[in-house]
């Protein structure tokens, strides 16, 4: 069954079915600059182009831009918030996990408001969802807390009681999955609004036995639900035979906890879906696995399916699409066309026709390695656009070892390590040896990452090159679930280390040395940031846990600094995870394995297409890495960016950087940069451009820690400098 569906998608060369729907017309689809002259919506408009059709700030003026405002964001988290403002008022994320409104002009706090805590603390952390009634009375923003998605009023920022069950919905309910199953299921990403419906994804997490990823459509004003797609099909769904019978009842994940575009003029919403759990190994979800790594185009009114594309099959790399695909019309073949581009962690850029979802230039099916697992069965043949180029290192080998950042020793090591990985190219299936997975699972593009002139034709990628090795093992990596997450933060912070860094650095917290360092005294010896960032991406020997997030990070410190603020014994999480049964007997397991400082720079870039011609215009690399500076190197990229461009109609591409906490303004044509300003923190996640009494402003979240210029083998860092964390705008100069 699974065979002949692969044959017939081979044989139509784009792995497209059309459902219904292909009477559209795409003639009066152009979203032209016209639309794109405020920030009212999460990435700038439904399109998610990322794009500011305001011209006052240009090529010839953008060095005289200064502070106008800032406004400081409470001093104890970082955010990766990109600000929408509506009318006067700008809505930001702040003082811990707050929604707080600013007068956009003067940075002037208005009202603030902290979304009620069900106990874990998850949080939209990259934006929020605005919409108004008709009339323009009824003004909402919607913000997913805890599980719950939460109406607030957006001019008094008061919750409102007759949305949902008193003013908030919760998202485990209707998954058809005990809700006590489920760890997070919502989103950090806000979703999208379309007429009188909020449309949300979600993050179900990426282990065995998580919930499906289905969309879900809620009514604005009542909050009842208005319709659901199943992302994995039920029976009797179009794509249920590319399963297992019956694993739609287990099967997980295929969710879209990323970002999906909106093309408001036909009412077509397209949804990059993830891969389905878990991540690695699939001998329980044997087959294509519809619609995983794929693009869905829903009519946004029903959720009915008309199209969709699948870029991965039988994902067992965790290759989901999930930066918003690309709007735009473009000349081909003589011809105005409507497309939709989706960049992938892969590094391919995917252009489809944006009403069919046939492929613009040919994607051909490839023979890929075959899968050593006990039980697995890869596909034999993957998707491999012919054009335009990818925009990201697909391969590495030892040639391409850092010849920078690591030592002799390191280098002389990570070599037998990468000769003796399994290492057969992309699509490489991981096994029970190291694997090398290159773009790695945290390569390519990701969230917030791309950006395009919708009506020209240019499309703007960041992206990263990372390795990563994968090698699956039978025991189970520390989980979120095994954590007290109402405990007392020092607590939390103790079970934290039980779970996860105590098999190597020890009950004593004395570790190995000078293998494994000790950890006593940790938070003065290293500093704060340098721990959060080890722990978060690893360091050679050390693997990552990217799991855990600020809050956790934070009670960790505490508890590290003064173990004695702990008393008493471990305390777990009480919650159990689903039970083994529920996904076949055999399970196996492999870290994320991501290695960003093994690889030569530049280790991000930004890539400028231009998808008239199927062509890379420029791509350059993306800041200077603070990691390299021991090493005098500038060009690096840096490390893991979690940043995103906006475009202006001016010709200018604005982008900040974390570590470094560099904003800086490149040529639309050439990628030179053109201005540049430090920031006081680094900064994460997507700035906002905007008008208030016929001033341009651009806005940029600045709340995260600097990188450290550390010298390599050198002392550890001093304490780091307390963060200036703060939401800062820039405009010209007033005449
Ligand atoms: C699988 C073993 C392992 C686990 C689990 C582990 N570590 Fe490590 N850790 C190491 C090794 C090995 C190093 C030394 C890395 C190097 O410099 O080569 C290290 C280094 C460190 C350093 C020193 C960084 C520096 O700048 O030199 C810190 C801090 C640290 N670990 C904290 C933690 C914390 C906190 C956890 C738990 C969240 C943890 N580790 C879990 C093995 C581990």
């Amino acid at each position: 069954m699974i065979a002949t569906k692969r044959a017939l998608i081979t044989a139509m060369l784009c792995g497209a079915v059309i459902t219904g729907w292909c009477a559209l017309t795409f003639a009066d689809s152009r979203q032209g600059p016209a639309v794109h002259t405020t920030w009212a919506t999460y990435l700038g408009s439904a399109d998610a182009s990322h794009y500011s059709a305001l011209t006052q700030i240009d090529r010839s003026n953008v060095k005289q831009l200064e502070v106008a405002w800032s406004s400081d964001s409470g001093n104890e988290r970082s955010f990766e918030f990109n600000p929408i403002i509506v009318g006067r008022k700008m809505y930001v994320l702040a003082k811990n996990t707050a929604v707080v409104a600013l007068d956009a002009a003067t940075g002037r706090e208005l009202w603030t408001h902290q979304p009620a805590s069900m106990g874990k603390r998850f949080e939209v952390h990259r934006g929020i969802n605005y919409w108004q009634s008709e009339d323009g009375l009824d003004r909402r923003l919607f913000i997913p807390f805890d599980n719950h998605l939460e109406a607030i009023n957006a001019e008094t920022g008061q919750l409102i009681e007759s949305f949902g069950d008193g003013g908030r919905i919760d998202l485990k309910q209707g998954l058809g999955r005990d809700p006590k199953s489920m760890y997070q299921i919502q989103s950090g990403t806000p979703g999208a609004v379309f007429a009188d419906l909020i449309i949300v994804g979600s993050e179900t997490g990426e282990d065995y036995g998580s919930p499906p990823g289905d969309i879900r459509a809620y009514n604005v004003r009542t909050g009842n639900l208005v319709w659901t797609f199943h992302t994995i099909p039920h029976p009797g769904e179009p794509g249920y035979e590319t399963w297992p019978a019956d694993t739609w009842r287990t099967a997980g994940g295929t969710n879209c906890w990323g970002e999906m575009s909106l093309d408001q003029s036909t009412g077509i919403v397209y949804i990059p879906l993830g891969s389905p759990t878990y991540d690695f190994y699939g001998a329980d979800r044997k087959g294509n696995t519809l619609y995983s790594d794929s693009l869905v185009a829903l009519n946004a009114r029903t959720g009915k399916l008309i199209w969709y594309y699948q870029f991965v099959h039988h994902d067992l790399w965790d290759y989901d699409p999930t930066a918003a695909p690309q709007l735009l019309t473009v000349e081909h073949d003589g011809k105005r066309v409507a497309i939709v581009a989706v960049a992938s962690k892969q590094g391919f850029l995917y252009v489809l026709d944006r009403a069919t979802g046939a492929p613009l230039w040919p994607i051909k099916e490839r023979p890929v390695p075959a899968s050593h697992m006990p039980g697995e069965e890869a596909s034999p043949t993957q998707p491999f656009p012919e054009k335009p180029p990818p925009f990201a290192r697909q391969s590495f080998t030892v040639a391409g070892l850092d010849p920078y950042i690591l030592t002799a020793t390191d280098r002389a090591r990570w070599k037998k390590v990468v000769e003796g990985a399994i290492n057969q190219g992309l699509f490489t299936p991981p096994g029970l040896q190291d694997t090398l997975e290159m773009p790695g699972n945290r390569g390519g593009s990701n969230w917030g990452m791309t950006a395009s002139d919708p009506a020209h034709g240019t499309m703007y990628v960041v992206s990263m090159d990372i390795p990563a090795i994968l090698k699956n093992e039978r025991s189970a990596p520390p989980s979120l679930w095994n954590l007290p997450m109402k405990a007392e933060p020092p607590q939390l912070g103790k079970s934290i280390y039980h779970f996860y860094c105590q098999r190597c650095h020890g009950a004593e917290r004395t570790g190995a040395p000078p293998a494994i360092p000790s950890l006593v005294d940790a938070p003065s010896r290293f500093g704060p940031d340098t721990i959060k960032g080890v722990v978060r991406y690893g360091l050679k020997d050390m693997p990552g846990f990217p799991d855990l997030d600020d809050r956790l990070l934070g009670s960790l410190l505490l508890y590290l600094k003064d173990p004695s603020s702990a008393p008493g014994p471990v305390q777990t999480g009480g919650e159990a995870p689903p039970s083994e049964s529920e996904a076949g007997p055999v399970r196996y397991w492999t870290g994320y394995g991501l290695q960003p400082a093994i690889i030569s720079p530049p280790w991000s870039t930004i890539t400028a297409y231009d998808l008239n011609r199927g062509v890379i215009k420029w791509q350059v690399p993306f800041g200077d890495a603070p990691q390299a500076a021991a090493d005098k190197l500038k060009n690096t990229g840096i490390m893991l960016p979690r940043n995103g461009p906006v475009v202006t109609a001016s010709g200018l591409i604005f982008i900040a950087t974390k570590d470094e906490g560099k904003l800086r303004a490149y040529d639309q044509d050439t990628g030179k940069v053109l201005w540049e300003v430090n920031l006081p923190a680094a900064s994460e996640g997507v700035p906002a451009i905007y008008e208030v009494d016929g001033r341009e402003y651009l806005v940029v979240c600045a709340t995260s820690p600097k990188e450290a210029e550390v010298p390599r083998d050198g002392p550890p860092p001093p304490t780091a400098e307390p963060v200036h964390r703060s939401y800062i705008a820039f405009a010209l100069p007033k005449k």
